[in-house]
């Protein structure tokens, strides 16, 4: 029997309430497939290992991570510990050192999903968008010159190589290509005159190999403006790490909220962990009240299951998933409910059960 090895980092906030309900998912999911199962290690870290440590993570951290094949993330970031300290030492360190480059967002609209858009049908939202994850505007590369003086100058440099932007690239064309979908290069090279020239022109470079492939190219406000308007214009999607991350909550403000958008940060090679997280935050406004929606952590369960080769049971999750908000009964508040974090998260395990017995 297979053994699944999952490193769980719940974080902080409503990190590990959400995370809670996935470990409690995918734990019956493996009891109803009966030939596989998951082994969980929690790992403390986040801002009140921070506030203890003076770190994010032990020294040995990475080290540690680096047995597991997958990395389930609840949120990272507080109020008392600086964002670009938690963050860049933690979840963009994991999603760097890892090369998890591929992130992997589904920007899908559900049947019974909250949809603000008007007149608006479950086949028209429908895409994936793939992220650059290692480099680009998240390389951390700059400079804070004269401090505090007149002259200040701040600095900061996107860093686009050819290797980096190429393999994101071909990694999007081969998902249009295996799909058979359109592919949206989203980039900006009207203003920023070396990146977005530059990632302009290794997607026209790496489509001459995809012949077959149908390609379009926005300039990023256009596309947040048709991500509104016509979403049904986007399939595949691929752009750069900071448009990705805007883009991707636009998308998932259409298609039912931040409690339902998840994400996989993958390194594709294997060759270390990937990562699978929520793409909301630790959403301090409602932390500890049980009520954050554990959907999109669910989601991300969905994603483990499909990496490790249970894509049957990945489109279960997602199936029972979409029930629920079918259904209407057991809702967070975010989605119009009254129900707990707890009880979506139960409703998703007696859901799984019931299918399950149908089927038998
Ligand atoms: P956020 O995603 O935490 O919250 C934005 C809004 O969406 C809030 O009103 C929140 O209540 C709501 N929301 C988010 N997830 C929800 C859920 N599951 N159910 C119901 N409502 C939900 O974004 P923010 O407020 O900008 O950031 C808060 C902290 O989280 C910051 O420290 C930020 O840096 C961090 N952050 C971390 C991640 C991550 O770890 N992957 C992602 C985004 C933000
Ligand atoms: C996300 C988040 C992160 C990002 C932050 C918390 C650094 O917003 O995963 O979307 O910008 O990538
Ligand atoms: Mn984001």
């Amino acid at each position: 029997m297979n053994v699944y090895k999952i490193a769980v980092i719940a974080g902080d906030g409503i990190g590990p309430e959400v995370i809670n309900e996935g470990v409690k998912v995918l734990n019956k999911v493996a009891e109803l497939a009966g030939d596989f199962s998951f082994e969980f290690t929690y790992f403390p870290w986040g801002c009140e290992y921070y506030l203890e440590h003076g770190k994010m993570l032990p020294d040995d951290g990475m080290e540690q991570l680096k047995k597991f094949e997958a990395v389930y993330l609840g949120a990272v970031g507080y109020p008392g510990v600086p964002d670009h300290i938690s963050l860049r030492e933690l979840l963009l360190k994991i999603r760097k050192q890892f090369d998890q480059y591929v992130n992997v967002r589904p920007v899908k609209l559900l049947q019974g999903a909250p949809c603000p858009l008007k007149d608006v049908t479950r086949d028209q939202i429908d895409m994936v968008v793939i992220r650059e994850n290692s480099e680009g505007e998240y390389a951390g590369a700059g400079d804070w010159l004269f401090k505090g003086k007149p002259e200040e100058v701040v600095l900061q440099t996107g860093v686009f190589s050819r290797k980096g932007t190429e393999r994101i690239i071909r990694y999007a064309y081969e998902l249009a290509r295996k799909t058979g979908r359109t592919l949206t290069s989203i980039s900006k090279a009207n203003a920023l005159n070396y990146s977005m020239v530059f990632w302009d022109q290794v997607f026209e470079e790496v489509g001459q190999e995809y012949p077959d492939v149908e390609t379009h190219s926005y300039l990023v406000d256009a596309a947040s403006m048709f991500f509104v308007k016509q979403p049904e214009r986007f399939q595949i999607v691929v752009t750069s790490n900071l448009f990705g991350d805007i883009i991707t909550d636009l998308g998932a403000a259409i298609a039912g909220g931040m409690g339902l958008a998840a994400g996989a940060n993958l390194n594709p090679e294997r060759v270390y962990p990937s990562m699978f997280e929520p793409i909301h935050g630790s959403a301090p406004d409602i932390a500890h009240q049980g009520i954050a929606n554990p959907l999109a952590a669910l989601w991300s369960a969905s994603q483990i299951l499909d990496f490790f080769g249970h894509e049957n049971w990945g489109a279960k999750v997602l199936d029972v998933i979409e029930q629920v908000m079918v259904d209407k009964k057991t809702l967070t508040p975010d989605m119009g409910g009254v129900s707990s974090t707890e009880e979506v998260g139960n409703e998703v395990v007696a859901l799984l059960s019931a299918l399950k017995t149908s089927q038998v």
